[in-house]
């Protein structure tokens, strides 16, 4: 679905990701691990179109996006849940849900769907989302990326300054998700146990390289606690 190849990407004059590759498959969930500041976002956002990138090519379905802006890659189907959550805090939970539909045509319904895999956002439907708990939030700005029915979708530490019981409940639907088969994900997590459950593969990324990548079942065998332990 998603294949990156050699990217490299600057702020000013310091180089940020180095020569970075991967891919992302349907039905399979990319886990990307690694310490603070060592260039997560930066390749989350480049996917994405947020940042330009120096040199390297990103294709979707075979075809290469990464001069494409944000908005045609969201067309294109990436969907994209950010560090952070960034969800609409003056507007209600549906306003946020319809921006995750705003290229689309003015008709689309919010797909029923999300209610049932996050019913509290059906209950708090009226609510704005500043008033949400950060779980909460999380969750809307889950399904407001999965609101336009992505290819692939992208989260950020969906997991940051959440309780425990709503970070099993997102789990359970990015495993769901994943299990499908129509759709790649590719999921950024420092919470080590929680990325270890969820990963078919994964990439352990340092200053902006990639150090480490293998199958999620050989994390453990394969030291990866160790190399993002802080
Ligand atoms: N807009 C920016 N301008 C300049 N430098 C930046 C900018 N955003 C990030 N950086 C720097 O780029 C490096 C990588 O940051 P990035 O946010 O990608 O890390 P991260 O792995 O996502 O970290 P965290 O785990 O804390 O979210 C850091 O050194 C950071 O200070
Ligand atoms: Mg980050």
């Amino acid at each position: 679905m998603l294949t990156v190849k050699n990217i490299h990407q600057y702020y000013g004059g310091s180089h940020i990701l180095r020569d970075v590759s991967f891919q992302a498959t349907l039905g399979k969930v990319t886990v990307l691990l690694g310490r603070n500041g060592v260039g997560k976002t930066t390749l989350l956002k480049s996917l994405m179109g947020l940042v330009p990138i120096k040199s390297g090519s990103i294709e979707l379905e075979g075809k290469p996006i990464q001069k494409a802006t944000p908005y045609d890659r969201a067309r294109a189907g990436i969907g994209f849940v950010p560090q952070g959550r960034e969800i609409f805090a003056r507007l209600t939970v549906e306003e946020n849900l319809r921006m995750g539909l705003a290229y689309k045509s003015g008709s689309t319904p919010i797909p029923s769907e999300l209610f049932e895999l996050f019913p509290v956002l059906k209950q708090m439907i009226n609510r704005r989302g500043g008033d949400l708990s950060g779980g909460q939030q999380q969750q809307l700005a889950i399904a407001r990326a999965l609101a336009p029915k992505p290819k692939l979708l992208i989260l950020d530490e969906p997991t940051e300054g959440i309780q425990p019981s709503i970070i099993k409940d997102i789990g359970r639907v990015i495993r769901m998700l994943a299990d499908r088969g129509d759709m790649a994900i590719v999921l950024c997590e420092q919470y080590y146990d929680f990325a270890q459950e969820l990963a078919d593969d994964y990439l352990v990324m340092e200053r902006g390289e990639v150090i480490a990548r293998g199958l999620g079942k050989d994390m453990e065998a394969q030291g990866v606690r160790q190399l993002v332990a802080i």
